[in-house]
């Protein structure tokens, strides 16, 4: 059934505490939840409550202790519904209810991994442990019991502060945990089993002394240092950009092997998935190192922004992600370079949020209806989310934007709020409208906005016209014109940019142009000669653009903006033109050109001293086969655009021999390895440099050198990929890939990267080598990272080998799907958004992948995860 936002309504019944006690056992665990409610001011005396459950085994209910009467109570699948409680009196109702955490593949609630239990309650996995409120606005205060063999689980771990434990004679022992913040059941979290701990302390600015565990497998806690030192710098760090402060004795963090996404803000005690904690050079790249400080800050951002003040139902779940997504950006800007940081979000926007927002699953960053929430954990939620705040940011300026965070954390505090309120607090503290700027929050669909330029020289005029059109989405048909935050750069030809002494048409706030009207004409006078101009610097606003502009224009920005992401953006944006066209060359059989200008910009880029080397490598790094696909739009031969790229790759290779090698030269590193962002900057473009040799290379030798030569994992899996993708059934290559997989065989997330690495093979060959990976004995079906590092990244990132042209490759992955949602349906139903684009495909292979979606939604049990997801993408608008 289907969720409507309108249909909101506070609970009847106000929970005020919370008492847990767990008596765990892999099959039998059981579970008593004692709940004091009291009704809500002016609900019916003869209202019921009603609770949430999911696949429970109920084995008490008490009211104030006594039994309740079976007459009373009604426990269905989902619901358990008590009649004929106090009027006003507060009561107290026991459930007690028996799990079997060792048989829960989903994932969700209780369940075990490697021996350890451990939870993940958000969005409703709370009712898979007990009957209760499981809702986001309900906040109560939580007491746990757990109880456990003390043999296998010495360690017992909740929320909040540890009040106490002791042996209880019995091979038992026992922990209670007190967690004195008002939470929602979605933040509860219970880890118990025998886990090694690196510890720390951080002090707060206001001189409190804070505990810092993480807590990883045995053996493995050396390579929990590097996220130790990220969380203590991610607490500095919001002391001192937000003002928040961390709130209880204790910060913990464990790292678990099966898990659903990438960690878990659980109050005071976040689950991560292992991936995202353990690192050292031998087995993590310099991107896991990213990886792993952006989100080890992400969790504990929520702490603030999504725990204190927390989401009143799930349509506001931007309200938590999205704002957090941005203070995890700003963290990783400040932490490393902020231009490089701002291209890497970009290029993830546009190719993961940028489908998603055209295709049959576009919704809008607040949704106004669900029929299974954790479907919305998307990247229109997070990283749309996340655009929508840094265009508040750049509407109000930097001081503005900081009193309205402030406001916010004063106002809401311990609340649970909506889009409506956090928006509110920025109205409030600079004055501004932000009723037209809210409908980033509720329409779907990338704007398009075409700019045509006319310069007057007479006049000494520069006339902008503008126009935005918001696609059509699903449920959406018409939309209103949004406020566009453009910033803008007008170049001069010898590269100075150019100061208008008057402008009109539009309001504009130093270089942002605030595009509020379907159509505008904007009109900057005294401009000495003609301009050329430079939209959406740092990408102020999430877009598409289309601009007439030459390649001429677009090197003279390239060479010549202060603002770098410009510049990088200007390149981009010239190789996309150009590959685009290669695609249709390669499509109609025709030589692949190489525009000669683009080829100078990239080698003049690539080669600049004066730029950081993670920027130039970002130069150096074209667009991907997706985002041509996206550019084309529809109609789309993936292997034309592969075939394409692949030419335009090697003419860039053969022009630049001799840049690419000076480069492989000097950015060579000496020493240790070190994961910070210069020296990571310098491995990228070495080995981007490296890549161009090795295309404009028949034989494998120089990748098989490198694999020879790495001392690290960024440089080994670099040069593991090269070898694969360019000559997958060389000996060099079937020896590499041997070789790593000795190397690595007990080191699943290292193994994770060796099935990825060959599922992005290109090719139609690929799919019979996943089949045989498969059945690999160090595959395992039931682990969400092995899952998706192989079944996952062939769907997603292996364009020619996943559409195949003979259908063969969707119809592997609908099986994949049933099998796996079977499990785990969570993880089936995000496989299947590989999918999302299949429309914008050409008539064969989009006939071919209609059939295989059409075989998934025939399939009998499917679960709401996989059927939702299914049923979107096969509907006709
Ligand atoms: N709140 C978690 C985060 O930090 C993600 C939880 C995802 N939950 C889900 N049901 N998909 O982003
Ligand atoms: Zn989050």
């Amino acid at each position: 059934q289907i969720v409507h936002l309108e249909d909101y309504r506070p609970t009847d019944f106000v929970l005020e505490r919370v008492d847990l006690t767990f008596e765990l056992d892999p099959t039998e665990t059981k579970v008593e939840a004692r709940m004091i409610f009291h009704r809500r001011e002016g609900v019916s005396p003869s209202a019921p409550l009603v609770l949430d459950g999911d696949e429970l085994k109920m084995t008490g209910l008490l009211l104030d202790q006594e039994e309740l009467p079976a007459a009373l109570y009604e426990a269905t699948d989902d619901t358990l519904t008590i009649r004929g409680l106090p009027e006003t009196a507060p009561f107290e109702i026991t459930v007690t209810t028996v799990l079997s955490p060792e048989t829960n593949t989903k994932l969700m609630g209780l369940y075990r991994t490697s021996d350890v239990y451990c939870t993940q309650c958000e969005a409703e996995g709370f009712r898979r442990i007990t009957y209760f409120p499981d809702r986001p606005d309900v906040l109560a205060v939580y007491t746990v019991n757990i109880i456990a063999d003390k043999a296998t689980a010495p360690l017992l771990l909740s929320n909040g502060n540890y009040l106490g434990g002791a042996d209880m004679g019995d091979g038992r022992h026992f922990a209670s945990w007190f967690d004195p913040h008002p939470k929602p059941s979605y933040l509860f979290a219970l880890v118990a089993g025998d886990l090694g701990v690196v510890e720390d302390t951080f002090t707060t600015v206001s001189g409190r002394e804070v505990a810092l565990r993480i807590y990883v497998e045995h053996g493995k806690e050396p390579r929990a240092a590097y996220a130790m030192d990220a969380l203590k710098r991610s607490m500095k760090w919001d002391e001192e950009a937000f003002g928040r402060e961390y709130d209880l004795d204790i910060f913990m963090i464990v790292a678990v092997s099966d898990f659903n996404m990438g960690a878990m803000e659980n109050k005071g005690l976040n689950i991560f998935n292992d991936k995202y904690v353990l690192a050292d050079p031998e087995t993590a790249t310099d991107a896991d190192y990213a990886n792993i400080e952006a989100i080890i800050a992400h969790e504990y951002f929520h702490n603030w922004t999504g725990n204190r003040i927390t989401c009143r139902d799930w349509f506001q779940l931007c309200l938590k992600e999205g704002l957090t997504v941005y203070r995890d950006h700003e963290f990783s800007a400040d932490m490393r370079s902020r231009t490089v940081k701002r291209i890497a979000e970009v290029r993830h926007l546009k190719s993961e949020q940028f489908p998603e927002d055209a295709g049959p699953l576009a919704h809008p960053v607040r949704p106004t209806k669900y029929r299974e929430i954790n479907n919305f954990y998307t990247t229109t939620v997070y990283e749309k989310g996340s655009e929508v705040t840094r265009m508040i940011a750049t509407i109000l300026g930097r001081d503005l934007f900081k009193k309205g965070m402030d406001l916010y954390f004063e106002r809401h505090d311990g609340q649970a709020v909506t889009i409506e309120d956090f928006v509110a607090c920025f109205e409030a503290a600079s004055g501004r409208d932000l009723t037209q700027f809210s409908l980033w929050y509720h329409q779907a669909g990338t704007p398009l906005v075409t700019a045509s330029g006319s310069y007057d020289a007479d006049k000494q005029t520069y006339t902008l016209s503008l126009e935005q059109t918001i696609p059509p989405t699903p449920g959406q048909s018409a939309k209103k014109p949004m406020h566009i935050p453009l910033r803008l750069g007008l170049l001069l030809q010898d590269g100075s940019e150019a100061i208008p002494t008057a402008i009109s048409g539009a309001d504009v706030t130093a270089d942002v142009v605030h595009l509020t009207e379907r159509k505008q004409t904007v009109t900057f006078s005294g401009i000495p000669s003609r301009p050329v101009p430079s939209f959406n610097r740092d990408f102020s606003a999430p877009i598409n653009l289309h601009v007439e502009q030459s390649a001429e224009d677009r090197a003279l920005i390239a060479r010549h903006e202060v603002d770098l992401f410009a510049r990088w953006q200007a390149l981009n944006t010239m190789a996309l033109d150009n590959l685009v066209k290669a695609a249709a060359e390669a499509r109609s059989a025709q030589p692949v050109t190489c525009d000669g200008a683009l080829v100078d910009g990239l080698l003049a880029a690539a080669a600049e001293e004066e730029l950081e080397p993670a920027f130039r490598s970002q130069v150096l790094s074209l667009p991907s086969e997706a985002d041509i696909a996206r550019e084309i739009g529809s109609d789309n031969d993936p292997d034309a655009i592969h075939a394409g790229r692949q030419a335009m790759l090697a003419a860039i290779a053969a022009a630049g021999r001799d840049t690419f090698a000076l480069l492989v030269d000097k950015m060579s590193l000496s020493g240790p390895f070190r994961p910070d962002a210069e020296s990571a900057g310098r491995r990228a473009l070495r080995n981007a440099a490296l890549s161009y040799l090795v295309y404009a290379d028949d034989r494998p030798e120089k990748a098989a050198n490198a694999f020879r030569a790495a001392n690290n994992m960024t440089d080994l899996s670099h040069a593991l990929t090269l070898l694969a993708h360019r000559f997958p059934d060389t000996d060099e290559t079937v020896e590499a890939l041997a070789v790593f997989k000795k190397r690595f065989a007990d080191n699943a997330l290292v193994i994770d990267k060796w099935f990825a690495i060959q599922a992005t093979i290109p090719g139609a060959a690929t799919l019979d080598r996943i089949r045989t990976l498969m059945s690999d004995p160090l595959f395992n079906a039931s682990n969400p990272n092995r899952v998706r590092a192989l079944v996952g990244t062939f769907a997603f990132a292996n364009a020619t080998g996943f559409n195949r042209a003979d259908g063969e490759g969707y119809r592997f992955l609908a099986h994949q799907i049933l099998d796996i949602d079977a499990r785990n349906p969570q993880l089936a139903a995000r496989i299947l958004t590989s999918m999302r684009s299949w429309r914008s495909l050409e008539k064969v292979r989009a006939d071919h992948a209609r059939g295989a979606l059409e075989e998934i939604a025939r399939a009998s049990n499917l679960s709401a995860d996989v059927s939702d997801i299914v049923d979107r993408m096969l509907k006709d608008e």
